[in-house]
């Protein structure tokens, strides 16, 4: 009977019971599953990887931050004469205008005007021809501006008392400018950014000097 049984069974089974052959490919696929668990591993942490750096670059690259257009800290009087009495001044400023780009690509404007005002009156104006600042960058604009209380076609504005400013000793000047242009990233994404100009200079009249420069 015993002997029956082994031609029945010709191939030995081995200690689990299973045929020879069987175990070396069951082993063999056990590598295989390993492989793929460690395979989609890595897969997996690349995809989450590809997810930061795309998360990264729309938040830190891709944002399309507001420019700034502002009179530097550089202002300076370069001649001034008044005349406390008529009342009058005539005033030649060197003014360092700056549009500073805070952008991961060019900031390309067209072109405007900054107004220079002394109670509410124009005074003064510097025109700024179309340009471009570049990638994280402050386009500077250096500019000589001629301001004069001669300028204002109404005479002396009711927004001040130009008199006795000139007799006090200082007087304040505002800029105002409005530029519009467009952020250029990964040179083919373009986004409309207007930015505006709000500065307000103190000139120390006695010593023809600027005495502070604020932008808002
Ligand atoms: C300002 O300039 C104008 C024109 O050049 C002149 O007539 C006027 O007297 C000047 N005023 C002062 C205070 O210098
Ligand atoms: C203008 O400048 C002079 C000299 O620096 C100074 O003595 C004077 O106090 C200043 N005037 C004002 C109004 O701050």
């Amino acid at each position: 009977m015993a002997d029956k049984n082994q031609q029945v069974y010709p191939i030995a089974p081995s200690a689990n019971g299973h045929p020879r052959s069987d175990e070396e490919s069951l082993v063999a696929k056990e590598e295989k599953r390993k492989k793929m668990i460690k395979w989609a591993g890595y897969i997996a942490a690349f995809t989450v990887f590809q997810v930061l750096v795309i998360v990264v670059f729309a938040l830190v690259v891709m944002k399309v931050r507001t420019p700034k257009f502002r009179v530097g800290d550089g202002l300076q009087v370069k001649a001034l004469t008044s005349e406390p009495s008529v009342p009058s001044f005539n005033m030649t400023l060197y003014a360092p205008i700056r549009v500073k780009n805070s952008n991961f690509g060019p900031y390309k404007y067209d072109a405007t005007a900054v107004t220079f005002t002394y109670g509410g009156a124009t005074v003064g104006q510097v025109a700024i021809p179309k340009g471009k600042a570049s990638f994280k960058s402050t386009k500077k604009i250096n500019a000589e501006v001629f301001l004069s209380s001669g300028s204002i076609p109404s005479g002396i504005p009711s927004g001040g008392n130009l008199g006795s400013d000139l007799n006090s000793g200082t007087l304040t000047l505002n800029s105002k400018g409005a530029m519009t242009g467009k952020v250029e990233l990964m040179l083919i994404f373009k986004k409309k950014k207007a930015i505006t100009m709000d500065c307000t200079m103190v000139i120390n009249v006695s010593s023809k000097s600027v005495q502070s420069v604020q932008c808002q």
